[in-house]
Parts: C-alpha cells; sequence; structure tokens
C-alpha cells in the first residue's frame, strides 16, 4: 500500500514509501482510511522530541486520528462490519493513518458522524476528546462556573470553547486576530488578545474557576496563568502541568489526552445534532505533509488540517 512514513527522527524525513497492507489482529480491524488529520503530537513524534514517551518502530507512519470505512475484520471484533464509516484515535506509538490502510484496535473506534464528509471527520477525535476530558474529567467544570481557555484559537480550543459554553460555563478566551471571530462563534463570553505572561496579566473576568491552557508555556509563564485561577480552583495544561497553590487550594494538572470511543461517540452525536461544529482549517493531501509539519515546528499553526488519504 502507499504511504508516508519516516524512517528516522529529524526535520526533513517524510516521505512517500510503499508498504505491506497491515493484517488485522484478534480485536482490529483494517480501515480503507479517508483521511488523518495533522496534530502537533505528530511533529513531535517524528521529531524525536517524544521518543522517551512515545518510542515508534521504523519506518513509521504518522496520523493518529483516523477517519475511513471498515475494509476487514480480526477476530473477535463482533461490533464492526466491512463497509461501516468510523472514526478514532489511534495508538500513539503503532502505525498512524497517513497510508491507505491502518489497523486500529475495535475498541478505539465509533461511527463517523453522518453530517460532515467522512474525510473531515478526522478533524474531531484527538483534539474533541482532549478538549472534554480536560474541562470535565480533570477540570470538573460546571454550569455557572468561570473558565480560562488560554490558546481558543487552536484545534483543541475550537472544541474546548464550544463544549465549556454548551456546558453553561462563562468562556473566557485568548485568540489573535485571526481566530477571534471564529471563537467568539463558538460561543466565547469574552475573546482577549494573547496575554502577556512575563508579569502579572491583568484578565478582565479573572480570577477563573478553571484555566485550561493549550499554550506551550514556561514555568514561568505557567506559574503567571495559576495565578489567575481562583482560591479553590484548578489550572489544566496540555503542555505543562504548572505548580498548584496549596495555600489558596489550587490544583495543578497536566492531561494526557486517552483514546475514548464511548466517549467520541458522544461528541459524534453532538456533530450530529447540530451543536458541535467539526472546524477544518484546510484541507491537504500527503504531498503536503511535509510542509505542515515544518509550519508547526516553525509554529506557524493555524486552523486544523485534514490530510487526505491520496
Ligand atoms: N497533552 C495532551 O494530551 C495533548 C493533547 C492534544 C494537544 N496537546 C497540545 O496542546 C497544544 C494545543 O493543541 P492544538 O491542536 O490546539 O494546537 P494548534 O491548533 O497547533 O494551536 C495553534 C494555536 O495556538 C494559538 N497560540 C499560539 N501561541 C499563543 C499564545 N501565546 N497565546 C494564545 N494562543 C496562542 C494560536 O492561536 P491564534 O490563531 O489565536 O493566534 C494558534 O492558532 C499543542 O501544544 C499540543 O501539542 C496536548
Amino acid at each position: 500500500m502507499r504511504a508516508i512514513a519516516f524512517d528516522r527522527y529529524g526535520e526533513d524525513v517524510l516521505e512517500r514509501v510503499e508498504l505491506d497492507r497491515p493484517v488485522p489482529g484478534t480485536d482490529e480491524v483494517l480501515i480503507r482510511v479517508a483521511a488523518t488529520s495533522f496534530n502537533p503530537v505528530d511533529a513531535g513524534i517524528r521529531g524525536g522530541w517524544l521518543s522517551e514517551i512515545f518510542p515508534v518502530a521504523f519506518p513509521h507512519v504518522p496520523g493518529v486520528d483516523v477517519a475511513g470505512t471498515v475494509a476487514e475484520i480480526g477476530t473477535g471484533v463482533a461490533d464492526l462490519r466491512v463497509g461501516d464509516p468510523v472514526v478514532g484515535m489511534l495508538p500513539m506509538t503503532a502505525n498512524g493513518a497517513a497510508a491507505e490502510f491502518v489497523v486500529a484496535p475495535a475498541e478505539s473506534l465509533t461511527a463517523a458522524p453522518t453530517s460532515v464528509p467522512l474525510a473531515d471527520a478526522a478533524a474531531l477525535p484527538v483534539v474533541g476528546l482532549t478538549a472534554w476530558q480536560s474541562l470535565f474529567e480533570i477540570g470538573g467544570l460546571r454550569a455557572g462556573q468561570t473558565v480560562l481557555v488560554n490558546g481558543a484559537g487552536g484545534a483543541v480550543g475550537d472544541y474546548a470553547v464550544q463544549l465549556a459554553h454548551r456546558a453553561g460555563a462563562h468562556v473566557t478566551a485568548t485568540a489573535s486576530e485571526r481566530s477571534a471571530a471564529r471563537v467568539r462563534a463558538h460561543g466565547a463570553d469574552r475573546v482577549v488578545g494573547h496575554l502577556d505572561l512575563s508579569g502579572t496579566p491583568a484578565v478582565d473576568g479573572a480570577p477563573f474557576d478553571l484555566v485550561l491552557n493549550l499554550v506551550s508555556t514556561s514555568p514561568e509563564e505557567t506559574a503567571a496563568l495559576v495565578g489567575l485561577v481562583a482560591d479553590g480552583g484548578m489550572h489544566v495544561g496540555t503542555m505543562i502541568a504548572g505548580d498548584p497553590d496549596p495555600a489558596r487550594g489550587v490544583t495543578a494538572t497536566r492531561v494526557f489526552v486517552r483514546s475514548d470511543a464511548g466517549l467520541l461517540a458522544d461528541l459524534v452525536r453532538q456533530v450530529d445534532d447540530g451543536s458541535l461544529t467539526v472546524e477544518v482549517g484546510r484541507r491537504v493531501t500527503w504531498d503536503d505533509l511535509a510542509a505542515v509539519h515544518a509550519d508547526s515546528d516553525a509554529g506557524r499553526t493555524s486552523g486544523k488540517v485534514v490530510v487526505l488519504a491520496a
């Protein structure tokens, strides 16, 4: 089968390759890929920066998100049929979905949304799960509480703002001009520009019951964000936990997204009932994937990139 892969860690290492079509084992299925989507973790794995947490075997195919149709069923799989359209978050260290076919644990998959094109559904799993797990499972966010989403202009932020707003929280979001209108449309009550975290930032609406930090911040910058948390509240970071402040009852945690087909099915239901919008910034093909990774390395990413199987 055709795929994009890398055979060593580094910057300019993605190339088109021919690989054996994988065979699904027990409790696995083979998926004919419609699309994957780019997540910053794909670049972290490719660059080798995450090799201790997510070591991969070479050649490695990137692409943790998958949308496609079931092509073959392994033994022990009862609830999927050949031809079913599915979405899922794949295991981080297994071969990913920048390929014609990928093998996935059946338990990581759920029916794809019917209200968006199948390929666009690849924009949902990792970032949707991250947003939900951060806000509710870890952050315990409830109706009537206040939340600051730092980095709301990114792909996780797209879902964090929508989900927090729908849950009845009051949402303050940081976003630059290019993303502000989209963040407002997703239900942010207040949108402010990127924060200067070199001192003590003054943010309208502070302190917040929950600060969700989706930006790569230094320990000092993270401490400034923890300072925006209300007594008894929480800081949740996708890149750094930050230090708790026991004197004020403030806790600090880092999220590690996990695949959860049941939760993903809930998000898919919300997409299909019109209450959750799947945001796609750009649709590209495999030939553009190296440039997408380079943009991410240089901090130039804006909007979710769906990578069509081609
Ligand atoms: N730990 C986990 O399990 C986990 C899971 C998923 C993601 N992550 C991490 O979480 C982060 C967000 O992921 P993502 O997919 O949303 O990334 P993304 O789409 O690449 O986020 C890019 C956005 O970040 C915003 N941004 C950059 N610098 C900022 C700043 N100083 N202040 C506020 N916003 C800023 C920009 O928004 P504007 O357009 O407004 O400028 C940009 O559009 C990434 O670092 C990713 O690796 C971790």
